[in-house]
């Protein structure tokens, strides 16, 4: 069973390998695939599953089908898991689609909550910093969806420092404790490391479940000579670009070639890793079948990296400040 670790100073404990919903659960997607996966996680003890309002596609999809199969297979669980959902990017036309608004806050956690039938959800996060809409009235709507029972808790996610720690002060203000921050963090993207996020999370008690630890897959050993079929760079609806493989390519292979010498996969280096960081709660994982979720639920049998192969990760793969936020 995996162990589960304590989120920032507050009553929750997080898996430490979580399951995220973002690709592979849409309409578009192998839905036995999907349920098998929700299924087994939830078996080996993944008790956190993280989705969006956006998830798919198309947009909604995943948290439709994540509703019918937690209705059909583990309803009498509800009470182990921990679900998050989150609001901020484009999911509907109009002015109120997207950003920081309370009207769009508020009413796409409601259609959340309809999509998935249920009456509340774990965690409510702000997706993503909106540079235009004060931070106050977002803040407002996350302290909203707690008092009004949407929500449990409300976490934050991908805003730059500055802005979390007045999102925090703020959200405090209105006398709500934020439990936990979303960022992107691997082995190839490093940004909140170099702005010192994890340090100052860690201070304030705040958790941190980072998010695309494997770097969408590019910290497996797939793209090690190339672009594979079926795989999520080659696939139409996948978020990750050919050109950002090519462009890490020479990383991959170096590292790849540290987890040949440990005699482990790289993905089981990749997951140790980002479990090893300061600060960091949980690492959300996604998987496209059942038998890579096993094979990332094997990388907690792996042994703790040693400095010496840390310092070698960090010579390949130094943490560097990022101007932008997404894997
Ligand atoms: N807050 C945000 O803005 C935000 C943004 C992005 C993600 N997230 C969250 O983080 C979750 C995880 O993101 P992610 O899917 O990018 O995570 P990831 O774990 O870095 O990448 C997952 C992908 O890597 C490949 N893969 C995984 N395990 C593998 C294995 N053992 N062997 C070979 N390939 C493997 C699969 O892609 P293939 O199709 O190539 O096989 C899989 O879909 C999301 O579902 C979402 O919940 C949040």
């Amino acid at each position: 069973m995996i162990a589960h670790r304590r989120c920032g100073r507050s009553g929750i404990l997080l898996p430490e390998i979580s399951l995220g919903l973002w690709h592979n659960f849409g309409d578009v997607d192998d839905l036995p695939e999907a349920r098998a996966m929700i299924r087994s996680a939830f078996e080996n003890g993944i008790t956190h599953f993280d989705l969006a309002n956006n998830y798919g596609p198309p947009p909604g999809s995943a948290e439709k089908n994540f509703g019918t199969i937690l209705h059909q297979d583990l309803a009498a669980h509800r009470d182990e898991m921990i679900i998050s959902t989150k609001a901020g990017h484009l999911m509907w036309p109009g002015p109120h689609g997207e950003w920081g608004s309370r009207k769009h806050l508020l009413a796409s956690l409601d259609q959340s909550l309809a999509r998935m039938r249920l009456p509340y959800v774990d965690i409510f996060y702000s997706h993503r910093p909106d540079p235009d809409t004060p931070l106050e009235e977002t803040m407002s709507a996350l302290a909203t969806a707690v008092q009004s029972g949407r929500a449990l808790y409300v976490g934050l996610s991908k805003y730059p420092l500055p802005m979390l720690q007045e999102a925090v002060s703020l959200l405090r203000g209105m006398g709500v404790r934020p439990l936990i921050y979303q960022p992107p963090y691997s082995i190839l993207n490093r940004w909140p490391e170099a702005e010192g996020i994890h340090a100052w999370l860690e201070e304030q008690g705040i958790g941190s479940i980072v998010f695309s630890p494997l770097a969408q897959g590019m910290l497996t050993s797939k793209y090690v000579h190339g672009i594979p079929v079926g795989s999520r760079a080659a696939r139409p609806e996948g978020f990750l670009q050919e050109a950002q493989v090519l462009a890490q390519q020479e990383k991959i292979r170096a590292l790849h070639a540290i987890a040949e010498s440990l005699g482990m996969p790289l993905h089981h280096l990749a997951l140790r890793w980002a479990l090893q960081q300061q600060g960091v709660t949980s690492a959300i994982i996604g998987a496209r079948t059942v038998d890579q979720l096993h094979d990332n639920l094997a990388a907690l049998q792996a042994p703790t990296l040693e400095p010496e192969v840390l310092a070698a990760i960090d010579h390949i793969a130094p943490a560097q400040r990022k101007a932008h936020a997404e894997a």
